[in-house]
């Protein structure tokens, strides 16, 4: 079961962003302790803080591999073309959000991913991406 987990902009910097609504592990640290859980998974991860290569990622990979898990960051409020291209791939993609954004600021109430996800999961720090991990077992 091959999945990739893509990080767009500033998710680079967890750990000492806004630690705390993101916390303070980096997720090079985080990413390590989900291999070791999920050793039976192929998991990979990728970060961008350019739109158009996360693009590039998701057209790569969205015709080969089984799961994609998706923290698109400040981009989920406003990029069509992410959404344009996970309509467009086969790959399913599960939407994660470390924080739970409907209780944020109002422009983060709207993401332009969650209609073209397989479904979404937010709100529960880092482990949110655990649980997204957990939605690709049988
Ligand atoms: C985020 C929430 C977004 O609104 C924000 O722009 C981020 C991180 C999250 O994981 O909680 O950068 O996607």
């Amino acid at each position: 079961m091959k999945i990739i987990i893509i990080n767009g902009p500033n998710l680079n910097l967890l750990g000492k962003r806004e630690t705390d609504i993101y916390g303070d592990m980096p997720f090079e640290e985080y990413f390590d302790i989900l291999k070791n859980k999920f050793d039976w998974f192929d998991l990979e991860y990728y970060q961008s803080n350019i739109e158009g290569e996360l693009i590039d990622k998701i057209q790569e990979v969205g015709f080969s591999y089984d799961g994609i898990i998706l923290n698109a960051a400040a981009f989920t409020h406003t990029s069509v073309g992410l959404r344009d291209a996970i309509a467009a791939i086969e790959t399913p993609v599960v939407e994660v959000h470390i924080s739970n954004t409907s209780n944020r600021e109002e422009f983060r109430h709207n993401s332009f991913i969650t209609p073209v996800a397989r479904g979404v999961i937010m709100g529960f720090g880092l482990q949110s991406y655990e649980l997204a991990v957990q939605s690709f077992i049988k």
